[in-house]
């Protein structure tokens, strides 16, 4: 069976509380996207609850000290966004928030705190899915980019509740889904970022599909550190599993030459990698791209991900990009217009081309 979408429901279905998982996990350009599906639901639900994870936090630490989670900034940039009224619950109290709910008025928006300050959540737990679930009447997904996590927010509430995907969901499987079928040649798939041990793994269903993948990030500094090569202090995640080691031996790799580093840590890749990717670049027909070059909020250390950012949009090639942190540099320049897609998902995206099922998007089917 096909995804359920919020487009194909009739109206008459969405009159109660819709519960509206979003990412806030970034610098508020997956919000924006999530606008016409919030614009359209205020127009037929009778109140929202949206739900959200950011960062990582621990859900055992009070409130206070995990104050930098809070998505009270969040609640306040969607204010401005819809001009309406946002209710920020700034609690985890469940039944609480759900009085909170139930006595507002129509057409409230609320937000609840960070999904992740909550016990059960990363775990899927039943319980705690049960109770998001009774804080409405049907749930709507458009976080995308967390549909690769088996989290309660996600996909243990999709048990109890009927469920859709949003618009921009929707737009995210139709456009990724086209792009696998018959990729032009050359296919070019890139890898960076930090999110280390997550995106290395997705590079192993990418080594028949690309005819090279091209490193860089704290993801090249573990491979060089898998191959055994020194890496001074970079960034790097040291477990070595078998899939780990297998990723490290692929012979379609292209490894960064060389780097521009802060003492011994690596933080970019350096002129003869950029030149060396870019001349790949530009011969490729499909790139596929997750993950900065490097840590680019540090000045001087923007490089290697510019010039990867420049090569693609003059090139031919038809381009897929994601990931909250490499969209960044691509808005800041301006440059949205010349890639192909945009995905609003980072390892979602990347588990999503590689073929996997996502627990998030499996929910949906029914
Ligand atoms: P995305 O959000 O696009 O999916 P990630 O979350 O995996 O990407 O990684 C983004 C982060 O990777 C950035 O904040 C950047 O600073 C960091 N990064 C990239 N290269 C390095 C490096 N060599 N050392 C430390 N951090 C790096
Ligand atoms: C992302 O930014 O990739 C998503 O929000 C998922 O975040 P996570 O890797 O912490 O689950
Ligand atoms: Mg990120």
């Amino acid at each position: 069976m096909g995804i359920k979408y919020l487009r194909k429901v009739n109206k008459k279905y969405l009159s109660g509380t819709a519960i509206v998982r979003l990412d806030l996990n970034d610098d508020g350009y997956r919000m924006e996207r999530a606008v016409p599906t919030l614009k359209y639901l205020l127009k037929f639900a009778n109140k929202i609850v949206v739900l959200s994870h950011k960062g990582r936090p621990e859900p055992s630490l009070t409130l206070r000290d995990n104050k930098k989670y809070s998505l009270e900034p969040e609640s306040v940039k969607l204010s401005k966004l819809l001009e309406k009224k946002v209710d920020f619950i700034g609690h985890i109290r469940l039944s609480e928030a759900g009085n909170e709910i139930r006595n507002a008025k129509s057409d409230s928006i609320f937000m609840l705190e960070n999904t992740r300050f909550l016990e059960g959540e990363k775990e899927d737990e039943r319980e705690l899915a049960e109770h998001f679930a009774s804080l409405g009447n049907y749930f709507v997904n458009e976080a995308f980019a967390s549909s690769h996590r088996k989290n309660a927010s996600v996909t243990g509430i999709t048990k109890f509740l009927p469920s859709y995907a949003g618009f921009d969901f929707e737009n995210e499987v139709e456009n990724l889904s086209k792009i696998m079928k018959k990729p032009k040649r050359p296919f070019i798939a890139i890898f960076g970022g930090a999110k280390i041990s997550d995106k290395l793994v997705t590079m192993l269903s990418f080594r028949k599909k690309a005819d090279c993948m091209l490193v860089g990030g704290a993801l090249a500094n573990t491979i060089l550190y898998l191959r055994g090569e020194k890496i001074g202090k970079s960034l790097v995640e040291r477990e070595m599993d078998g899939a780990m080691l297998k990723i490290a031996g692929l012979k379609n790799l292209v490894m960064p030459k060389d780097f521009r580093k802060k003492g011994t840590i690596i933080l970019d890749i350096g002129p003869k990698t950029e030149k060396e990717y870019g001349a790949i670049i530009k011969k490729a027909k499909t790139v596929v791209w997750n993950g900065p070059m490097g840590a680019f909020e540090t000045k001087g250390f923007e490089k290697g991900t510019k010039k990867i950012i420049k090569e693609i949009a003059t090139s031919k090639a038809f381009s897929v990009v994601g990931g909250s942190e490499t969209l960044v540099l691509i808005r800041k320049m301006k440059l949205e217009k010349k890639f192909g897609f945009l995905s609003t998902g980072g390892g979602a995206m990347l588990e999503f081309l590689g073929g996997k099922k996502l627990p998030g998007v499996e929910a949906l089917k029914k």
